[in-house]
């Protein structure tokens, strides 16, 4: 396949893995890169330096060089420049810079060599990407998991392909099969930013009691809410909830965050270290529907880019071309 994505970075396939903290990390990252995608690693706010330049190793570790990016999120790289340091010295292709200005550090990628996404939530915050000077937008529709805006990916899609001149855009949230991937391509899209499916691969840094519980969530099981963020006293903007797994914790807290009381922090805090998703955070997108099992990071990258390919196929025939 061939998009404006693919030529820029040299791919494949027009998909890249989303950067989810902490569960992308170098394995996964260069699966995906292997398969003919982008593998992309995240950095986390809350994991060392010496852990992250050993996620950057696994990329680079055997095999024909990976092509990957890393994902860094404003308000963390306030909070720990050396973040963007560290991306330098990985030396990527591509550095997301999500959920704020990236204008202050686009020019020093670009110096480097390094193409700067950002991911977006809104026509005014495309606008401000735009203004930064970034090479690639991601569109990211409220579907997504993890941290993300209100407006649906759908609707979002259109509002920042009208604006975007000729800046590729990238769909985000919501994307699962082939049939996602074609959608959006045929929008106008260049390519698709996928993180739910990607929880369940088998190179993810995601626990298996995470993976079973992924596995048998339906699409119905989701919640935007801000409630983890305020447990765990993450500086998050407030514009930006992140979309979990609906489950006890969400249903006492979501509809009353002010009131939570130090008791409910405790049980937060006992159930995380237990891995206990009744209580604990599980961040993922509506497309949870979709996830049914765990498997490799290529597998999931070929399923998508076949059924893409023959549903793109058969939309052409759609057009009666007078013949
Ligand atoms: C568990 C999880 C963690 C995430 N962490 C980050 C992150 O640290 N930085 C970031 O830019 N996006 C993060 N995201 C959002 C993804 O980049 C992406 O927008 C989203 O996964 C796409 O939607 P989908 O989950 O429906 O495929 C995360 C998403 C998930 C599910």
């Amino acid at each position: 396949m061939k998009t404006a994505l693919t030529e820029m970075l040299g791919a494949r396939y027009p998909v890249l893995n989303a950067p989810m903290t902490p569960q992308a990390g170098g394995a996964l990252a260069r699966a995906v890169a292997q398969s003919g995608a982008i593998g992309m690693l995240g950095f986390d706010e809350s994991e060392s330096a010496e852990s992250l330049r050993n996620e950057i190793r696994l990329v680079r570790e055997g095999g024909p060089p990976a092509i990957f990016g890393i994902g860094l999120v404003r308000w963390v790289i306030d909070a720990r420049p050396e973040l963007v340091e560290l991306a330098f010295e990985a030396r990527p292709a591509l550095v997301s810079i999500s959920f704020g200005d990236p204008e202050p550090f686009v020019a020093g990628f670009h110096a480097a060599g390094i193409l700067v996404a950002s991911q977006v939530q809104s026509k005014a915050w495309a606008e401000v990407a735009l203004a930064a000077g970034v090479d690639i937008l991601v569109a990211q529709g409220t579907e997504a998991g993890g941290h993300t805006g209100a407006v649906g990916t759908l609707p979002l899609l259109q509002i920042v392909l009208e604006i975007a001149g000729d800046t590729p855009v990238v769909a985000a949230g919501g994307i699962a099969t082939g049939r996602g991937l074609a959608a959006v391509l045929a929008a106008g899209a260049c390519g698709a930013w996928i993180g739910t499916p990607f929880l369940a691969a088998s190179e993810a840094r995601t626990n298996p009691a995470a993976q079973e519980r992924l596995v048998s969530a339906n699409e119905t099981e989701t919640i935007l809410t801000n409630v983890f963020d305020r447990v765990q006293h993450k500086a998050w903007p407030a514009e930006f909830s992140g979309r979990a797994l609906r489950n006890r914790f969400t249903d006492a807290w979501h509809d009353r965050v002010d009131e939570m009381t130090p008791d409910a922090e405790h049980q937060f805090g006992e159930a995380r270290s237990n891995r206990d998703y009744s209580v604990a955070h599980l961040y993922a997108g509506q497309t949870v529907g979709l996830v049914r099992e765990v498997t490799s990071a290529a597998q999931i990258v070929r399923s998508i880019v076949d059924e893409a390919e023959t549903r793109l196929r058969s939309v052409a025939s759609l057009v009666n071309t007078g013949e």
